[in-house]
């Protein structure tokens, strides 16, 4: 099993971050208790995503202005940026009450239909990891989505009949990390999907300020821009971190959170400059050492970094490539220039761009 997986269920209990990664985007067991506390209440207190926030007003002061139900709402992007928290934005902008609930727990299409049948009108219904719906509850998602009626099968077989129900008009808000995995008949669906993006530096600096007001956490001076800039465009991250340089603080000095205390902090839990760890610098240090920075195939990188191929690709890639760190070529993987800088490596003669293998040494 890939134990850095961020599908895996999170341990309720346990240390931080426990079998997985400081840096991942899913959210631990410690993340669940605290994130309560941390979710901005409504869209004036969310930070950033500018275009979402300012879609989604429209679209529910259009609602509250006809006196209506809000049109569903599906809301794509990585974990940890936000999804479940605009999920409980919408229901408290809309002043309705909200039921939480995901595509894995609906295996069976009655699942869907026992919650569908028990909403009131104008409810919220989040579903999150709604690509991981089963298909006969999809279905009947359809349905539900567009005439607000589902059709309930009584009994099995040839004798069985189809109960059609009625419905109150609710919102369902759809919660992906895959907008490109949902059947286009599901997409469609949706009034309105907003695209959460990573976010900037400066934005998550505004996130670890407002935390560390809530959290009673003392910043001075740069500590909250060094945790921003490690946190990999995240929110839920830069609050993980922030909690951890807290710890630190606490321990090693007076619990206010300096830059450097920031950044002692964080290189005692292996998170780089860059938002980098272990296993991301590793697959980097390998690539740049034993394979010259490349082209070099990805078994044969995983192989050197003794991973799986799968962690490799899937938990390791995705974030040095959208670095501009690593690139993936038909060729192989390959370093860019960044990633000699980043780790302090001077790249062999060959490597440089544009000289091509040898190319330097022709004439
Ligand atoms: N725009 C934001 N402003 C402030 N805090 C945020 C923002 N987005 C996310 N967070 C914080 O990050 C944590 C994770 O957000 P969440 O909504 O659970 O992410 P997702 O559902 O996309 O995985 C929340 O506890 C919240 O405190
Ligand atoms: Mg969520």
């Amino acid at each position: 099993m890939n134990p850095y997986d961020e599908s895996a269920p999170a341990t309720p209990t346990g240390p931080p971050a426990a079998g997985g990664r400081i840096v991942g985007g899913a959210a631990d067991g410690e993340d669940q208790a605290v994130e309560a506390a941390l979710r901005p209440k409504d869209l004036g207190e969310f930070v950033g995503q500018e275009r979402v926030r300012e879609q989604l007003d429209l679209v529910l002061r259009a609602a509250r202005a006809r006196g209506g139900v809000a049109d569903h709402v599906l809301l794509s992007g990585a974990p940890g940026l936000g999804k479940t928290t605009l999920s409980m934005i919408i229901a408290a902008e809309m002043g309705a009450p909200i039921r939480i609930t995901s595509g894995p727990a609906i295996q069976h299409a009655g699942d869907l239909a026992a919650i569908l049948s028990s909403l009131t009108e104008g409810e919220v219904l989040f579903l999150d990891e709604i690509h991981r719906m089963s298909r006969p509850a999809e279905e009947m998602l359809y349905m539900a989505m567009e005439d607000f009626r589902v059709d309930v099968v009584v009994g099995k077989g040839p004798g069985a009949t189809a109960i059609p129900l009625e419905l109150p008009p609710f919102t369902l808000v759809g919660a992906t990390t895959r907008a490109g995995l949902l059947p286009p008949p599901l997409r469609d669906r949706f009034g309105f999907t907003g695209h959460m993006e990573f976010y900037a530096p400066a934005e998550l600096e505004r996130v670890v300020h407002r935390s560390a007001r809530l959290l009673d956490v003392g910043i001075a001076g740069e500590g909250a821009a060094e945790i921003a800039g490690r946190s990999r465009g995240t929110p839920r991250i830069a609050n993980r971190l922030l909690r951890r340089v807290r710890d630190y603080a606490q321990v090693k000095a007076d619990g206010v959170v300096t830059r450097e205390i920031a950044a002692q902090a964080l290189d005692v839990y292996e998170v780089d400059g860059r938002g980098l760890d272990r296993l991301d610098r590793a697959v980097l240090t390998a690539l740049l050492k034993l394979f010259a920075g490349g082209p070099v195939g990805l078994s044969t990188l995983a192989v050197a970094v003794g991973e799986e191929r799968e962690t490799v690709e899937e938990v390791a890639e995705p974030f040095l490539v959208r670095e501009g760190l690593l690139a993936r070529t038909p060729r192989g993987r390959v370093a860019t220039p960044a990633a000699w800088q980043h780790l302090g490596l001077v790249p062999p003669p060959q490597a440089v761009p544009g000289g091509g293998r040898q190319g330097l040494f022709e004439g």
